[in-house]
């Protein structure tokens, strides 16, 4: 093989210098853009808003909103209903009345993720369809230690007004009906977003 002369190894060495010149260029221009990210996404001030609703979950009657769509053979044996998964799509009202004003739906699925506790995984979406937010939604996605009669979700994200949202919901047993599982919860919902 044809060794490189001494003119060929210097175009080379100033090839390689060009290319990593413009990669450090190229993470300097990234790093300005991500100090305006704000602006530059169209985004106004950040600020803390506060929701107030209550949740209804209904596994019981004709019309249920929560549906058991997975189990384990075990599931059925277990005393804390563990590797169950339920669908629901369940109306979100502005009092504690299933007929007080609609003001969005939680939809999505919970799962039976506790052995020895009952303790679900919520991974639901909160659209509300009424008020300044209508159209905007919420992401919930953590642990819920159901039986607690206070416990903490955390909001991950949403969408429209509640772009990069981030905070958490307090969630409190409103009414649980232990035989049927229906359940009403409160939710007071502390969010951070633009
Ligand atoms: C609880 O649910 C069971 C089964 O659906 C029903 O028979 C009972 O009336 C309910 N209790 C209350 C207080 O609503």
């Amino acid at each position: 093989m044809k060794t490189l002369g001494r003119t060929e190894k210097t175009l080379a060495l100033a090839i390689l210098l060009f290319f990593f010149a413009a990669t450090l260029v190229q993470c300097k221009k990234e790093e300005e853009s991500l100090v305006n990210w704000r602006e530059n996404l169209g985004l106004g001030k950040e600020k803390v808003s506060r929701l107030h609703f209550f949740f209804h979950d209904t596994l019981s009657g004709k019309n249920p909103t929560a549906v058991t769509i997975a189990q384990a053979a075990m599931t059925k044996t277990s005393p804390t209903r563990f590797g169950a998964v339920n669908m629901a799509d369940d109306p979100l009202t502005e009092g504690p009345e299933l007929t007080s004003k609609l003001v969005g739906r939680a939809q999505g699925f919970y799962a039976s993720a506790g052995q020895q506790e009952v303790c679900l995984l919520m991974a639901m979406s909160y659209l509300l369809t009424e008020g300044k937010y209508k159209g905007s939604s919420l992401s919930i996605l953590g642990r819920n230690h159901a039986l607690d009669p206070v416990r903490e979700l955390p909001v991950i994200g949403g969408s429209g007004l509640f772009r990069l949202a981030r905070g958490y919901a307090v969630a409190k047993t409103h009414r649980l009906n232990k035989t049927s599982g229906d359940a009403i919860i409160e939710y007071h919902v502390t969010v951070i977003h633009y």
